[in-house]
């Protein structure tokens, strides 16, 4: 199966079909990855650009493997030694790219909104690595992944969402999947860091880590956004681990086979404690890491189908 759409933007555009479809997909890249043989030819011949405009360890490593595995020619475009620090603006640099005729160009900005820009400008697929505030598509797809994995299903659970939700684009991209697939959201963080408008999302909103993760079957955690911050958001780092930093207290109040995520990077000790996030009984952390692969693999297997197909014919 393709995704109708020729780029994948954003979780909003996409059909729950769609989802698990990719999520099927991905699961048989997992079940390849774990094995002795990661190679296949699916991508070969097929050039993958990956530009980050932003700091970027685990996603832009896994775009990058997912695409040797798949066979294509990958090229990471970093920003640091680019044109863009003499000044070239962003489509000036999609146009040069666009001109070297990749297949698929990965992107990470900023700006929310800036990767749906470039995709208008290019004749390849896009896929949005993660645009502000607005949306981290893969990210969701791989704790969609890594939860169905985990409980078996994707569809009538409790997910509380803790942390600095203002922002998150993995909180927003999350919510619009876990909603589409009928789940119960509940976000959890103090008022100074929930988004305007949020009580129109459609989820249940608290400012009380005990009330919040009362019977959740799983615990998203976000990072603190200090980048995106121009203080004033929190009293100070001590005060808010103790009030929303989650502990082996905390997670009490939740499901006992609850599961506690985190999208990385994280700040021990600030949103999270350190032992609760190695303590496998519960964190689900590196499975996310290792999905992540899987669902990029797959996300650049449907949208490359018809020019796969094309080839083939
Ligand atoms: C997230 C991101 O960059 O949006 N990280 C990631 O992709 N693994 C979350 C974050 O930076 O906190």
């Amino acid at each position: 199966m393709a995704l109708r759409a020729r780029h994948l933007l954003g979780i909003e555009p996409l059909a729950p079909d769609e989802i698990t479809a990719l999520l099927d997909l991905a699961e048989r890249h997992a079940g390849r990855n774990r094995g002795g043989e990661k190679h296949t030819a699916l991508l070969a011949g097929l050039t993958q650009i990956n530009m980050f405009f932003e700091p970027s360890t685990r996603t832009q490593a896994s775009f990058e493997l997912a695409g040797k595995r798949l066979g294509a020619d990958v090229m990471n475009m970093s920003v640091a030694q680019s044109s863009v620090k003499k000044g070239e603006t962003l489509i000036d640099t999609a146009l040069t790219l666009n001109a070297m005729h990749p297949d698929l160009l990965v992107v990470r900005h900023p700006a929310s909104g800036a990767v749906d820009l470039l995709a208008e400008k290019v004749a390849c697929a896009v896929l949005n690595a993660g645009d502000g505030r607005h949306e981290h598509p893969t990210q969701a797809l791989l704790d969609a992944l890594t939860i169905r994995r985990a409980k078996g299903r994707l569809h009538r659970l409790t997910v509380a969402i803790c942390g600095d939700i203002a922002h998150s684009r993995v909180a927003r991209s999350n919510l619009i999947l876990l909603n589409r697939m009928e789940n119960r959201v509940r976000l959890v963080g103090p008022p100074t860091l929930m988004p305007a408008g949020v009580g129109e999302l459609g989820c249940e909103v608290t400012d009380d880590m005990r009330e919040g993760l009362a019977g959740a079957d799983v615990v998203m955690m976000l990072r603190l956004q200090k980048e995106r911050m121009d203080g004033g958001f929190i009293p100070s780092e001590r005060e808010y681990y103790h009030r929303y930093g989650l502990d082996a207290e905390k997670l009490l109040h939740a499901k006992p086979d609850a599961i506690v995520m985190h999208p990385g990077p994280m700040n021990r000790g600030v949103e999270i404690d350190g032992t609760l996030a190695d303590d496998i009984r519960h964190s689900v952390i590196q499975q996310q890491v290792e999905m992540g692969v899987a669902v990029r693999m797959a996300a650049m297997e449907m949208l490359t189908a018809s020019l796969r197909a094309a080839r083939a014919g």
